[in-house]
């Protein structure tokens, strides 16, 4: 089977590797040249993932039978729907389905609409005044976010990044005053808990859950710091996670199912990996928000373990016949982002670093190159995160170990890793505080 895939990221990166492994034959687009996803392509073009005609056109130009969309940009500007006017089957959402990513309002709206659990006090803004007098009527702590996509860096939080009210109101006007994320601002109850992934395919009408994985937002060790677009994941044995319940873990699915079910009573059929991010709170799962594409890194998490032929996923949710058969290996797994100094506020770019992947490999890992550029045949960084190393196990110890040990194996001076990500302190801290918000 010929496969296009768009995208070129670490969750890409994992996508590509699980299309060769099905012995699919893979054509990629991709702003960067991601060596590991050339590596894997009969043949490739380095273009603006938005420019929807010159996708199609290569698309049609390779005879690919199937495409998968990695990120939410090219999905908000309608590539699936003009791949599937081209008559090539999507394993990814149109436009009007990705809304449920692309607008936090329209996913608020549509959750409260349906009468679905989970959803949060929200309000949504067209302008700061309006905006001021609600924040001064409210007595809960807050999240401030702009409606449309920011790339998972615009939200700020009460208590953490503001710490008062003249910082909201800053932060409000500086959303409206520079557009960002180009559709207003969107208030939010916040939720205190412990995060969580859950991650499903879907064919329109049925989901097939993967294992949970929980992501580390946060750019430096022990949780402080600016949000990032992830800095690392890990996934347990179980495919829980050490802090849930099965009975809390059903409930997020739950949620999940009514959403798809209100979205195809919407004339919005959900067809792709849909991303489910919770707030395990003392009440059961919140939810954070829904992204229309697979997490980056929790990709390259469940990816790694899929033992189903992922191009057969793909092929069910584009033709709505979904089977839940879909396995995935009892292992743990744990992702630790290799990001260029600086990230989360200003990147080095252009530096060297080099990969041993021999040494990797020994080590019970894999690498998945993200935001990586070739110079002089030297792999340099970019502005965004540079790899994805991520550890296998039977126990989230050992897979965290490996992990470690791979690491070793990438060399640069300009680099910097979230090494707490897996371990068991950082982890029982998460256990211990959801024990605490329980018994209180
Ligand atoms: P998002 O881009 O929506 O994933 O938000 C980035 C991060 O902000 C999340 O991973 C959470 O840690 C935090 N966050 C977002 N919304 C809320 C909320 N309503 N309550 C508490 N924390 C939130
Ligand atoms: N890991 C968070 C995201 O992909 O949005």
């Amino acid at each position: 089977m010929k496969v296009l895939a768009v995208g070129g990221g670490g969750r890409e990166n994992a996508a590509v590797e699980a299309f060769h492994r099905g012995g699919a034959e893979v054509f990629a687009v991709m702003k960067n040249a991601n060596p590991g996803i050339i590596a894997r392509s009969s043949k490739y073009k380095l273009m603006d993932e938005k420019d929807v005609e010159g996708v199609v056109a290569f698309a049609k130009e390779c005879g690919v039978d199937l495409a998968f969309i990695g990120p939410e940009a090219p999905l908000e500007v309608g590539l699936s729907d003009a791949l599937q006017a081209a008559g090539i089957k999507c394993a990814s959402p149109t436009k009007s389905a990705a809304r449920i990513e692309t607008s936090k309002s329209f996913m608020r709206e549509l959750v409260n609409k349906y009468s679905i659990a989970g959803n949060l006090e929200y309000a949504s803004f067209d302008n700061a005044k309006d905006c001021e007098e609600y924040l001064r009527t409210i007595d809960h702590e807050i999240v401030v976010k702009p409606v449309g996509l920011t790339g998972g860096k615009g939200v700020k939080v009460q208590g953490e990044h503001l710490l008062s009210f003249e910082d909201t109101m800053a932060y409000v006007n500086e959303i409206f005053e520079n557009n960002i994320g180009g559709a207003g601002v969107i208030i939010e109850e916040k939720a205190v808990g412990e995060e969580f992934t859950q991650m499903v395919f879907c064919d329109g009408k049925r989901i097939v859950p993967m294992p949970l994985v929980q992501d580390h937002k946060r750019a430096y060790e022990g949780d402080v710091g600016p949000n990032t677009g992830g800095m690392g994941s890990y996934s347990d044995c179980n495919h829980l996670l050490p802090f849930i319940t099965s009975g809390e873990r059903q409930a997020a699915i739950d949620i999940i199912q009514k959403v798809i079910d209100a979205m195809a009573k919407e004339g919005c059929p959900y067809h792709g990996v849909l991303y489910g991010q919770f707030m395990l709170t003392a009440k059961g799962p919140k939810i954070i928000e829904f992204n229309a594409r697979f997490g980056d890194p929790e990709a390259m998490n469940v990816l790694s373990i899929l033992k189903t032929n992922f191009q057969d996923v793909c092929m069910m949710m584009a033709d709505g016949c979904l089977k839940d058969n879909i396995r995935f290996e009892y292992k743990a797994t744990v992702c630790k982002y290799v990001v260029p100094k600086g990230y989360g506020v200003k990147s080095e770019v252009g530096k060297e670093i080099s990969f041993d992947t021999e040494g990797i490999e020994k080590s019970g890992a894999v690498v998945y190159y993200a935001n990586i550029d070739e110079k002089d045949g030297k792999l340099v960084t970019m502005s965004s995160r540079s790899a994805g190393i991520v550890g296998i196990g039977y126990y989230l110890e050992e897979a965290e170990r490996n992990c470690e040990a791979a690491l070793e194996f990438v060399k640069s001076d300009w680099i910097f890793v979230r090494h707490d990500i897996g371990k068991k302190e950082l982890v029982q801290k998460r256990v211990d505080h959801m024990n605490g918000l329980r018994s209180a």
